[in-house]
């Protein structure tokens, strides 16, 4: 299937593109603009090149259209409503991909990779375009882009550098409330190995950050 549909990712991309900057949600957003979403269209690709046996055979157009169209609806972490933004993002791409032609066999494999991609959501995600598009995203919440996405979204929040564990009030416990747990939640074992460098990288800066903070006067 991956050599059938091929040719049709550099077709779709610039549409996929276009859809997303039309919704104009993330304009404002520095941490989920259209940045954001090459970067998870291109660690995607990274865990389908490094897939086997099982994690290998994901249908590639599934996977980028998912990635493109994952944050169409974006609710700030504190919004009551947050679990409910990747259903509402899966309905808008449903309708945006319908109306631009997309096959529509692969219609629901997008709504499902995009609604089971949220951690707010709680949604197991049952497919392997699922799984990839979940592990993509979460990718970029790890290493130094995820350090810089992660006191951009506190600064958006009014949230402190650090305290305590709570990582709403506080950017730095999000390191360990919440990043801490993601490789070992990670769907692919490519995920879950980059997971785990990103992962050291931002623990070592943690490291640095509490010394320098221990030594504040
Ligand atoms: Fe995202």
């Amino acid at each position: 299937m991956r050599d059938a549909v091929a040719p049709s990712l550099a077709a779709w991309q610039p549409v996929l593109i276009a859809i997303a900057s039309a919704a104009s949600v993330n304009d404002n957003d520095g941490a989920h603009d259209l940045h954001h979403l090459h970067r998870v269209w291109t660690n995607a690709e990274a865990l389908m090149a490094a897939g086997s046996g099982a994690d290998a055979d994901a249908d590639p157009l599934i996977v980028m259209a998912a990635c493109y169209l994952h944050d169409l609806v974006n609710l700030p972490k504190n919004h009551p409503e947050r679990a409910t933004a990747s259903r509402l993002s899966a309905a808008r791409a449903v309708a945006a991909l319908a109306a631009a032609g997309f096959p529509a066999a692969r219609l629901q494999a997008v709504a499902h990779a995009i609604e089971a991609h949220s951690f707010s959501a709680a949604l197991p995600a049952r497919t392997l375009e699922a799984r990839l598009v979940q592990d993509a995203d979460r990718l970029d919440g790890l290493g130094a882009i995820g350090l810089a996405r992660l006191f951009y979204i506190a600064g958006q929040m009014g949230s402190a550098l650090a305290h305590a564990l709570d990582d709403r009030a506080y950017a730095l416990d999000h390191i360990v409330v919440k990043l801490a747990r993601l490789p070992a939640l990670m769907q692919t074992a490519a995920g879950r190995a980059l997971a785990g460098q990103r992962l050291a990288r931002l623990l070592a800066f943690r490291d640095e950050f509490a010394l320098e903070w221990g030594r504040a006067p």
